[in-house]
C-alpha cells in the first residue's frame, strides 16, 4: 500500500465513496428530490444515515466559509503542485483506496470509466464521454492533504446565505459566515441573477477539475464538471435567484450528466485493456500531453 493511503482518512468517512453512497440513499432515482423533509421517507433517510456521514456534513458546513474558498483558490488555481500525463494522473488518483472495504469497492478509475462508458453507450458526444472520464479527477486533492470535507460533499455558493434546502443545513449555525452580515443575506456579496460564473462555490473536487479543464472543453462540459455535486440546485432548485437564463439553459446539460455519475455504478469492472486505445485517442483529441495540478 502506498505511503499516501493514510491521507484517505483525513475525516470521518471510511472512504470518499461513502458520500456518494449516501447520495444514492437521498436520491434513489433520477427524478427524486429531498423536498418535503417532514415526510416519512425523509425521516427514514435521516435516521438511517451513518454517524460518519452525518459528521462529514457537519464538518463541511462548519468549515466551508467564504475566506476558506478564497484561500484554497489562491493555493490551488496556480496549478504549480505537480505535472503529470493523464494516465499517470489516474494512477495517482487510484492511490485513494477504500480502507474499510478493499475487496468489494471499485477503484476510482473504474467509477470514472463506468460513467464515461454509460455516456458513450448512449451515443452522447465524445466531449461528454471525456467529461465522464475526468469528472472526479479533482479528488486528488485528498492526496495533496486536503480533508474530506474540502474534496467531496454537496457543493453550494459561499458569500451569501446558505439555503435551508442544503442537506443538514442546521449545521451552518456553527459556520462563522452565518453571523457575518456581509454574507448572511439572500444575495450576500452578489447581485440578483448575477450568473454562476460570478459566484464562489464551496471548494472541492468539482471546482478544481473545472478550472483545470477550462481551456480545453466546451461550455456544457465545464458546467457538468463545476456543478456535478451542486445538488442544492440541480435537485432542490435552491439558487435560481443567482442564475441567468444562460445558466438555466446549461443546467439542462448538468441534469443530463448527473444520472450517469450517480446511477452507473456496477460491481463489474470495465475492461480497461480493451478500452484503453479508444480513450487514448479521445484524450489526445482534446487535451495536452501533460496536465498541471
Ligand atoms: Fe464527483
Ligand atoms: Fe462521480
Amino acid at each position: 500500500m502506498s505511503e499516501l493511503s493514510n491521507t484517505n482518512n483525513q475525516g470521518p468517512l471510511n472512504s470518499l465513496d461513502d458520500w456518494e453512497d449516501d447520495l444514492l440513499d437521498r436520491y434513489p432515482d433520477a427524478d427524486s428530490i429531498a423536498a418535503g423533509r417532514d415526510t416519512e421517507a425523509y425521516r427514514d433517510y435521516e435516521n438511517n444515515l451513518k454517524d460518519t456521514v452525518r459528521e462529514f456534513y457537519r464538518l463541511q458546513h462548519i468549515n466551508q466559509t467564504y475566506d476558506f474558498v478564497i484561500q484554497k483558490k489562491a493555493q490551488y488555481l496556480t496549478f504549480d503542485k505537480k505535472e503529470m500525463s493523464v494516465w499517470d494522473a489516474f494512477d495517482f488518483l487510484n492511490q485513494l483506496v477504500d480502507d474499510s472495504d478493499p475487496d468489494t469497492d471499485l477503484d476510482q478509475l473504474q467509477h470514472l470509466l463506468q460513467t464515461s462508458e454509460a455516456i458513450r453507450g448512449d451515443g452522447r458526444p465524445d466531449w461528454m464521454v471525456l467529461t465522464g472520464l475526468f469528472h472526479d479527477l479533482g479528488k486528488v486533492l485528498c492526496l495533496f492533504g486536503e480533508p474530506q470535507w474540502a474534496v467531496v460533499g454537496d457543493s453550494y455558493p459561499v458569500g451569501c446565505a446558505f439555503s435551508d434546502k442544503i442537506i443538514f443545513s442546521q449545521y451552518f449555525k456553527d459556520n462563522k459566515d452565518y453571523y457575518d452580515p456581509r454574507y448572511n443575506t439572500k444575495y450576500g456579496i452578489y447581485e440578483p441573477n448575477c450568473g454562476l460564473d460570478n459566484v464562489h462555490m464551496t471548494w472541492g473536487h468539482d471546482e478544481y477539475i473545472y478550472h483545470m479543464m477550462k481551456p480545453y472543453l466546451p461550455e456544457q462540459a465545464l458546467y457538468m464538471l463545476r456543478y456535478h455535486s451542486f445538488y442544492p440546485q440541480h435537485r432542490e432548485n435552491a439558487y435560481s435567484h443567482l442564475m441567468t437564463p444562460h445558466d438555466h439553459q446549461l443546467f439542462k446539460a448538468v441534469n443530463q450528466f448527473n444520472p450517469y455519475d450517480l446511477y452507473s455504478k456496477s460491481p463489474v469492472p470495465p475492461n480497461w485493456t480493451e478500452l484503453r486505445p479508444y480513450y487514448e485517442d479521445l484524450v489526445a483529441k482534446y487535451l495536452p500531453s501533460t496536465l498541471k495540478f
